[in-house]
């Protein structure tokens, strides 16, 4: 079985968040199933100057008015399409923003485009590829779908993977006509959207599966609060939602071999955490005060609840412990963090910014990964964090409340334990857990088994990419029913 994965950003390439370490890790997980993939992602600068050996399969004359040439290359592992289109995708900025911090003006022209290259290649418009199923992600691809059944008419069969709900593909009525896509494509029943045109939502109408990331954020989103305003739609699709935990990969999160860290070490080597508490402190200038240090690292936005950070860094030091942020985002976090960090100078560090090699140090060194998410559908930054004893903090979420069990007294006695978790989500219950954190931070012998237990635990893609796998086989099954 041959899948074609049309995705926007795939680690080690270009990421700007978990999408692609997910993109990264799961066609590797899946190739040990007997699963075949095949990653189509855009010729952005960063890919291009990382895949310089690549070949050519072909062009694809006519996107919607640009002419693409599309190259093949591996690397790690992954077996990659590159939809090379110079004017759409090689620029400075992000992948979806310019430089500026704003979105590309033409963001749904580019992506539409992506899509619709994912639809002719996997019906094999560019031989000698094609695909058994495509598997689309996110508002980026939710096109995919689309331009197959209606454009091309072709029921091949599609699952689409929802990473995060909140970003839409939201666009005004007027680019309809430049889509290439036939009239009926702009009904309620597929891309009409309180009366625009939406992206997601067209992905998740026309697709045979949609999954998500964890079991509870499925659950979640089929009500209104974490809906998103497509909570109706999904419950129309509620019998063919799935949800399945994200794993991670477990040869680049690896604390015994892990290259980026100062000094590596294992479940029965804690003490040589010690190393990398004290290249974390250093490297945002703190002393090490002997307390427990607390590190956030996240996109500093409202759905990671850094807004909560700065009175979060008040509780902290209150309790004498110190608090690191690695992040960037939102503007007005940023500035209050850098002035929570003047206020407290011995305390508070803050990296404005974001590298693989700072994640994986403070991963490393910290005692406690704060992440009081308001939503969160899987999350990966604490599964990193248990599993180099960096005992995650969370708000009960999504994916965090069902891949962490809470440092409760039950958990304790029992040794099962791995993290602290916290509801209502909002800073007195962010408060409360810090406090509960920092008294247990105080019994050495009882923290370090809830240490160990966070990196025991099993995050490793097998699970998971079986699950996948047997939802890629039926799909393909109820195809052959029906050819
Ligand atoms: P999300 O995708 O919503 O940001 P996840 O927890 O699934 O959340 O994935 C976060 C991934 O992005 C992790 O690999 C993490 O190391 C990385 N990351 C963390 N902070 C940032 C940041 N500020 N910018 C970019 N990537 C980040
Ligand atoms: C999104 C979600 C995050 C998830 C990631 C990968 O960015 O916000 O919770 O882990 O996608 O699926």
């Amino acid at each position: 079985m041959k899948i074609l994965s049309v995705v926007s950003e795939v680690f080690p390439l270009i990421k700007t968040g978990g999408l692609a370490d997910v993109a990264g890790a799961l066609p590797k997980a899946l190739g040990a199933q007997g699963i075949e993939v095949v990653t189509l992602v855009p010729g952005y600068p960063q890919v291009l100057k990382r895949l310089q050996g690549r070949t050519e399969v072909g062009t694809l004359p006519d996107l919607l008015g640009h002419e693409a040439r599309v190259s093949r290359a591996s690397l790690n592992g992954l077996n990659l399409l590159i939809l090379e289109i110079p004017e759409l995708f090689e620029r400075s900025g992000g992948p979806y923003i310019c430089p500026d911090g704003r979105d590309h003006p033409d963001n749904w022209l580019r992506f539409a485009v992506l899509s619709l290259a994912g639809a002719c290649i996997a019906l094999g418009h560019l031989p000698p590829e094609s695909a058994d199923i495509v598997h689309a992600h996110d508002w980026q691809t939710a096109l995919t779908p689309v331009y197959l059944r209606y454009r091309f008419r072709s029921s091949l069969p599609v699952m689409f993977t929802i990473h995060n709900l909140a970003f839409q593909g939201q666009f005004s009525p007027e680019i309809g006509d430049r889509l290439g896509l036939p009239a009926s494509a702009f009904g309620i029943d597929c891309l009409e959207y309180y009366g625009g045109i939406g992206y997601l939502k067209g992905g998740l109408v026309t697709s045979d599966v949609v999954t998500t990331v964890s079991p509870t954020y499925a659950r979640e989103i089929l009500a209104a609060d974490l809906g998103m305003g497509l909570d109706g739609v999904l419950q129309a699709r509620r019998t063919v939602l799935y949800g399945i935990v994200n794993g991670i990969d477990t040869d680049i999160w690896n604390p015994a071999s892990d290259p980026l860290i100062p000094r590596q070490y294992d479940v029965r080597s804690l003490s040589r955490r010690h190393a990398n508490r004290a290249a974390v402190l250093a490297h945002v200038g703190l002393p090490d005060k002997g307390g427990p240090v607390f590190a956030a690292l996240t996109r500093l936005t409202w759905q990671k609840g850094a807004d909560m950070f700065a009175e979060a860094a008040e509780e902290i030091v209150a309790h004498g412990g110190q608090l690191v942020v690695c992040g960037q985002g939102d503007p007005d976090i940023e500035a209050e963090l850098r002035s929570c960090a003047a206020r407290f100078p011995e305390h508070v560090g803050v990296h404005v910014g974001y590298t693989e090699h700072l994640a994986h140090l403070i991963v490393s060194g910290c005692d406690v990964l704060v992440q009081p998410s308001r939503f969160e559908p899987c999350g990966l930054t604490q599964l990193y964090g248990m599993r180099y004893g960096a005992v995650p903090l969370v708000g009960r979420t999504g994916g965090l409340s069902e891949t962490i069990i809470d440092a409760n007294d039950a958990a304790m006695a029992r040794a099962v334990a791995t993290g602290f978790q916290f509801h209502p989500i909002d800073a007195f219950g962010l408060r409360e857990a810090i406090r509960r954190a920092c008294d247990a931070y105080q019994d050495r012998e009882s923290w370090i088994n809830l240490q160990r237990q966070a990196m025991k635990t099993d995050f490793s893609w097998e699970r998971s990419a079986a699950q996948y796998a047997q939802l890629f086989e039926a799909m393909q099954a109820a195809w052959a029913t029906i050819e």
